[in-house]
């Protein structure tokens, strides 16, 4: 399926195609210092049956699971080939069927209701568009299943927020990252219901279990994620 036309996916993309080689080792201080691993731990953990990974990178979540045998399949797509380049490797020998595709998490090419579970890590961030995002990643998951994410989103402290504000638009130009996006309000606002959440570093990062709304309760929300 052709990507949307829409000229900051092609920033995004040629962003990680180019730093894909050195991301672990920038993005692994991110998760020691600031996020602490044991958060990917517990969303590895959650994971069970279909599981679709959207914007699955490098493959920092499929790492961790060798051991887990509740997952029946696994498929991660990514708008970067460069990125997926480097979690095929990591992907050799998993113990499941797995499948990685070069896909923007915008058009998801699955049919409806195809997985049980639908997660993404630090990835709605530098998505062009959260909301439809979400709302595919809604729309392909089982009514029963569940979706998991596990986000940085804007802080709540005041003098965290104005920080996050100062250096998005830097973090935006080097790697498409929106630092002050209100993700876990959006969930909340689209109709997911949420069954647990919990937070680090000042409730900057959360780990979100969530069932997607059911069908046709997705509301249209007025104004663009970073407006509201
Ligand atoms: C910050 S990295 C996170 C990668 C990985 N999930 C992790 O936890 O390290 C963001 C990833 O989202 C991907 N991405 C951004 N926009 C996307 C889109 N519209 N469709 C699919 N993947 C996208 C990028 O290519 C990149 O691999």
């Amino acid at each position: 399926m052709p990507d949307q036309v829409n000229p900051e996916l092609d920033r995004v993309r040629a962003i990680y195609d180019k730093i894909a080689p050195t991301w672990d080792r920038r993005q692994g201080l991110v998760e020691r210092v600031l996020m602490g691993q044991h958060m990917r731990a517990s969303l590895a953990s959650e994971l069970r049956g279909d599981v679709l990974e959207v914007g699955t990178g490098t493959g920092p979540t499929l790492r961790l699971l060798a051991d887990n045998t509740k997952i029946t399949s696994f498929t991660g797509v990514d708008l970067s080939n460069g990125m997926l380049d480097v979690a095929r490797d990591v992907a050799r020998g998993a113990p499941f069927p797995l499948e990685l595709r070069r896909m923007d998490s915008g058009r998801l090419d699955f049919s409806d209701a195809t997985f049980d579970t639908v997660t993404t890590s630090l990835m709605l961030c530098t998505a062009p568009d959260p909301d439809l995002t979400l709302r595919e990643m809604a729309r392909v998951c089982k009514p029963g299943g569940r979706i998991v994410l596990l986000e940085h989103v804007r802080a709540r402290n005041p003098l965290l927020i104005a920080m996050q504000k100062a250096l998005t638009p830097l973090q935006v130009r080097m790697l498409g990252c929106h630092l002050d996006r209100p993700t876990d309000r959006l969930v909340h606002d689209l109709g997911f219901r949420v069954e647990r959440e919990s937070t680090r570093f000042f409730g900057v990062f959360r780990l979100i279990i969530a069932r997607p709304p059911s069908e046709g309760a997705l509301p249209q929300l007025a104004g663009r994620m970073g407006d509201r």
